[in-house]
């Protein structure tokens, strides 16, 4: 009987604290999480779904997408960023000696003399000009003082960085917690078989865009390993009034295996749009508290 009773309290413990652990734990860290700011600006953060845009989120689940793509953006630190903006009345060459000058005086810059001096080497005024990127403030904070007070613009960023990000339109930040709070079931994926999509919204705004893809991903891609999504579209004869719906394809001179016989269109479901609203609705663009950086359109 003693026994009997360790028993069930060793069993009610291990099950208990895993329960506590998996689910009581997020729970209370991301179960209440709701809209947030946007920095800088009285925007909220993520912005709802349109209603297609939401059915989408289904049609992305039930076409296997995540299998193949990710929707997370990975970051490894952020940059502080000093570029030059506007010289005042100063000449290039002068410029030059006087950072120098600078860098060779002040304790705190003389660290980064190297650094600054690099990217400052074989410039001719060109502006903007980046004259510092790295972990630390402190060139950005007391060089930007001191060329202020002679009159030359500079600019400060935070820019985030990170193997993702360098990639060419995957995303300015890394993605957090709230970016997927309107998303049921999260579409995390953990295979990049093809491209990262958390960002896809903003690389691709174009819905005819995203529809020519899924009918056709070589139509766009030539050498493409991604299946066709044919079935999401339907080849109709042209009635008396053609489809506004139908798929713009570009204009070939030979018809190709993605050209509809003559007289015939090719018209999305409504499936291929929702899932077209969805991916435009994929955006990574806003400065949020945990994931900051600066954006283009802030600058001053
Ligand atoms: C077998 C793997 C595979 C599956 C499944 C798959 N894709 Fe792809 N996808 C790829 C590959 C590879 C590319 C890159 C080549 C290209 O652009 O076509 C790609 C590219 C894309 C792009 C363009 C990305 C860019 O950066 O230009 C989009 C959008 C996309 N896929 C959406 C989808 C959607 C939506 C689905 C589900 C209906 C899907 N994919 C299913 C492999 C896949």
């Amino acid at each position: 009987m003693k026994t009997g009773f360790c028993v069930f309290l060793a069993a009610f413990v291990a099950l208990g604290a895993s329960w506590f652990g998996f689910v009581y734990g997020p729970l209370k860290q991301l179960g209440v999480a709701t809209e947030t700011k946007v920095l800088q600006s009285d925007d909220k953060w993520p912005v709802q779904r349109t209603g297609d845009a939401t059915l989408g989120l289904q049609v992305y689940r039930a076409n296997g997408c995540a299998a193949c793509h990710t929707e997370q953006i990975r970051q490894t630190g952020a940059a502080n960023e000093l570029s030059l903006m506007n010289l005042g009345v100063h000449q290039a060459t002068d410029l030059k000696d006087f950072i120098a000058s600078l860098l060779g005086t002040v304790p705190e810059l003389m660290n980064f003399s190297n650094a600054v001096a690099g990217n400052l080497a074989g410039w001719k005024g060109e502006l903007p000009k980046l004259i510092y990127s790295g972990a630390d403030d402190t060139v950005v904070l007391l060089l930007g003082d001191k060329l202020k007070a002679v009159g030359v613009k500079t600019e400060a960023r935070v820019v985030a960085t990170g193997a993702d990000i360098a990639r060419m339109g995957w995303g300015v930040r890394q993605s957090v917690a709230v970016d997927y709070l309107y998303d049921s079931p999260v579409q995390l994926g953990n295979l990049r078989a093809g491209p990262d999509l958390a960002n896809i919204g903003v690389r691709s705004p174009d819905l005819n865009w995203q529809l020519q893809h899924l009918y056709a991903p070589k139509s766009i891609t030539p050498n493409s390993t991604m299946p066709a999504f044919r079935y999401l579209f339907t080849v109709k004869k042209i009635g008396a009034i053609p489809s506004p719906d139908a798929l713009k394809l570009p204009l070939t001179q030979q018809p190709n295996e993605f050209t509809p016989p003559p007289g015939y269109e090719i018209v999305p479901t409504a499936e291929a749009k929702q899932l077209a609203a969805y991916l435009v609705s994929l955006k990574n663009n806003a400065p949020l508290y945990e994931a900051p950086f600066t954006p283009i359109t802030a600058a001053k």
